[in-house]
């Protein structure tokens, strides 16, 4: 498999970053669920309030170095030829659920950290590391940041949803295999 997109497929590296997203919104959306609205001292999984806490906003950082990554990996390479069984409208659909999707790719981890900053919670990242407040205390802001991530949140998943919706119309009920040209060995 070739390590960047083609013309007719996409690259090891399009697929190892689009799955490794995935995996990892999986655990923000859980991780940011369950830590606000387990009660304090209370554990989930073995686990306490604070090390969800440490562990979402640590690996939301860390999810948007990837997004960086991907957004150049897309922006210096080519996209493979759209696949032949999309129609028209489908192709305006995915335009427009992928620009969604690139964006909150930067909009959650960013609101999150103006949040936890402007609010001075901070970040202990994996539990380790302070970082600095470049921000300080500024109510307002945080207060605003978390409206932001909350409702980008719910975005997100709606677009998240629309774009599995249309990748499994297309390889359970047209089978068409568009799932494959995502997968290791695209057999399409
Ligand atoms: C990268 C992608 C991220 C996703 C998909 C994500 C998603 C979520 C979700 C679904 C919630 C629950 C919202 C609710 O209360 O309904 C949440 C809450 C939260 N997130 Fe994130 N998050 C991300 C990154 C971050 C980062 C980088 C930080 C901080 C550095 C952060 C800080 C927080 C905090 C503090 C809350 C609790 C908000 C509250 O008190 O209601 N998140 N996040
Ligand atoms: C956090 C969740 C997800 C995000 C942010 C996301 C984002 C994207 C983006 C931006 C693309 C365009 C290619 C690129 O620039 O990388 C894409 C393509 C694709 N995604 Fe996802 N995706 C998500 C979840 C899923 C899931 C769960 C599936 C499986 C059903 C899936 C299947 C695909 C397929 C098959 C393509 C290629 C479509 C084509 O032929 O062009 N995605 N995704």
């Amino acid at each position: 498999m070739a390590l960047t997109n083609t013309s007719d497929r996409y690259g090891a590296l399009t697929k190892f970053f689009h799955w490794l997203i995935v995996a990892l919104f999986a655990w923000q959306y859980f991780s940011g669920n369950v830590m606000t609205g387990m009660e304090r001292g209370s554990l989930v999984a073995g686990i306490g309030q604070n090390a969800y806490f440490n562990w979402h906003k640590s690996i939301g950082l860390v999810a948007l170095g990837i997004a960086i990554f991907r957004i150049i990996n897309r922006s210096i390479g080519q996209l493979p030829n759209w696949a032949p069984t999309l129609g028209n409208g489908e192709k305006v659909f995915i335009h427009r659920a992928e620009q969604v999707l690139y964006l909150a790719m930067f909009v959650m981890p960013i609101s999150g950290y103006i949040y936890v900053m402007a609010g001075d919670y901070g970040v202990l990242l994996f539990g380790e590391w302070k970082l600095p407040n470049p921000i300080g205390k500024i109510e307002a802001l945080a207060n605003g940041a978390k409206w932001v991530h909350i409702v980008a949140g719910y975005v997100l998943a709606a677009a998240v949803l629309g774009h599995v919706l249309l990748v499994l119309r297309h390889q359970i009920f047209m089978r068409d295999g568009l799932l494959w040209r995502m997968l290791p060995s695209q057999r399409k």
